[in-house]
């Protein structure tokens, strides 16, 4: 199919750029995605020329039926773009002007600065909305996994060495806390991506008496109350790029906190802890040694917690040094938003669907967290309302343990004189400490894991998250 060349490049031009440049400089081949919001945003600016006075009814008829096929063309697959257009926006106005001479008018007080800002904005706002239903869906599947397993103790780690028992469900609504923060840092970015820039122009408005509110409006960029919300200064509006890297920063921490995630994963299912199993259809083989059982979702995972990183660091380092305003090299924060918003979609989904294929390994987890060690501090707490100052029974306790190595039995089989040889403030009681049970029911405060705590906790997340699922979709 022959198109009319760019608009933008009649007259002022005797010539066409070289074959090279035209492919070093063309976009089409990826912004082409945005096409739906240029033909939404090209509506609703085609609306507002007619509403005042530079198109009349029947341009503007012709200009929305027209681009209405081209839609349906686009989303059949049988549209053709062509690159030597160079980008989504030429490709559909010169379709446009070819099959209806009304469309040469549609550009009328428009740029494609304006106009990228427009799409892109457009294109956020819905992967955003998209992306707020999947991280509710990913909350959702790991509350199922810790309510399904809400018994089972683990030891908690710091410094990746055995700590304080705790229930694996808080362990797992740990990461319900991350990826909640997550959202609400989402939905907080949301609010300055859904500003219409339409109207900017190039970087300075335009003499024309266009209508910036009617458009907001009709492409819903608007309030609570339905009050249009437009940029305020044209100039930052066509360069403003703040709202990409906002947004990839937020990806860069949901994919961060995926990757701690993944790593837990990873080690729980070692043999070294063996604390889960993940099924086969989440993992792989070896090529080379037949008992291999490999957690390469959970690896691949943390591997493209990379690049997610990497683009936002692209990003930054593009914009850092641009004068104002619109730029050329604005270009290139396309491939680094879509493969963002790609990566991290793909990741939270499959994560979702690998939550329910965990197996919990009870019997290993309780024989881990039954290490009478990870009651120290308890025997240390034990000695403070007896009134021992904690600095005291901090250096008692340890001299306990120290007692147990020697002897070479575990700490809870120290007998009462045994303790009592360390310190005489020990009595019969001290050696009820020792109760696994005992010591998780006694954490009842706000944010600890008690059974009753993680109970609530996990009651309250699902009805929290069912709710938020059912009004997103
Ligand atoms: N493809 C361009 C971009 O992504 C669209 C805007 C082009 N503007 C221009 N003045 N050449 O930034």
């Amino acid at each position: 199919m022959s198109k009319a060349k760019p608009v933008s490049r009649s007259g002022r031009f005797s010539s066409g750029p070289s074959a090279e440049v035209e492919e070093f400089g063309e976009s089409v081949s990826f912004d082409y995605r945005l096409w739906q919001y240029d033909i939404l945003g090209s509506m609703a600016h085609a609306r507002m020329l007619q509403k005042i006075g530079i198109l009349t009814q029947s341009e503007l008829d012709a200009i929305l039926s027209t681009l209405e096929k081209i839609g349906e063309e686009i989303n059949e697959g049988i549209f053709h773009w062509d690159e030597s257009l160079e980008d989504v926006h030429m490709n559909i106005e010169a379709e446009l002007t070819r099959r209806q001479p009304a469309g040469a008018k549609l550009h009328t007080g428009r740029s494609r600065n304006d106009q990228i800002a427009l799409d892109m904005r457009m294109w956020l706002r819905d992967q955003i909305s998209d992306l707020h239903l999947e991280l509710a869906r990913l909350q959702q599947s790991m509350v199922d996994l810790a309510r399904a397993n809400d018994r089972v103790v683990i030891p908690g780690y710091t410094h990746l060495q055995r700590a304080q028992p705790v229930f694996l469900a808080h362990h797992l609504l740990a990461y319900v806390e991350m990826f909640d923060r997550d959202d609400s840092r989402l939905i907080d970015c949301f609010q300055r991506v859904n500003v219409c820039p339409l109207g900017s122009g190039a970087l300075a408005g335009s003499t024309l008496p266009l209508d910036r509110e009617f458009v907001a409006r009709e492409l819903q960029f608007v309030d609570r109350q339905g009050k249009p919300i437009v940029t305020r200064n044209s100039m930052d509006a066509i360069s403003d790029r703040d709202y990409i890297v906002e947004f990839c920063s937020v990806a860069a921490l949901i994919a961060m906190h995926i990757s701690r995630l993944a790593e837990d994963l990873i080690l729980w299912s070692s043999s070294e802890f063996n604390f889960i199993r993940i099924s086969d259809g989440f993992t792989t083989g070896s090529s080379l040694m037949p008992q291999k059982k490999n957690p390469d979702v959970a690896e691949i995972a943390r591997g493209k917690t990379g690049r997610v990183v990497g683009n936002l660091m692209s990003l930054l380092v593009l914009l850092k040094g641009l004068p104002m305003t619109y730029n050329r090299d604005l270009q290139e924060d396309k491939e680094r938003l879509f493969d963002t918003v790609d990566t991290v979609r793909r990741t939270v989904r499959i994560f979702s669907a690998m939550m329910p294929e965990i197996t919990v390994n009870a019997k290993v987890c309780r024989h881990a967290a039954s290490d009478p060690l990870l009651l120290a501090t308890d025997l240390a707490d034990h000695l403070v309302l007896k009134g021992v100052p904690f600095r005291d029974s901090h250096h008692i306790v340890g001299a306990v343990v120290a007692l147990a190595e020697k002897l070479g039995k575990p700490i809870s089989d120290l007998t009462v004189n045994e303790l009592k040889s360390v310190d005489p403030r020990f009595d019969a009681s001290s050696r009820r400490i020792f109760k696994l049970e005992k010591s998780l029911s006694s954490r009842t405060m706000t944010g600890a894991p008690s059974p009753e705590s993680v109970a609530g906790e996990i009651s309250r997340w699902k009805e929290l998250l069912a709710h938020r699922i059912q009004s997103a979709s």
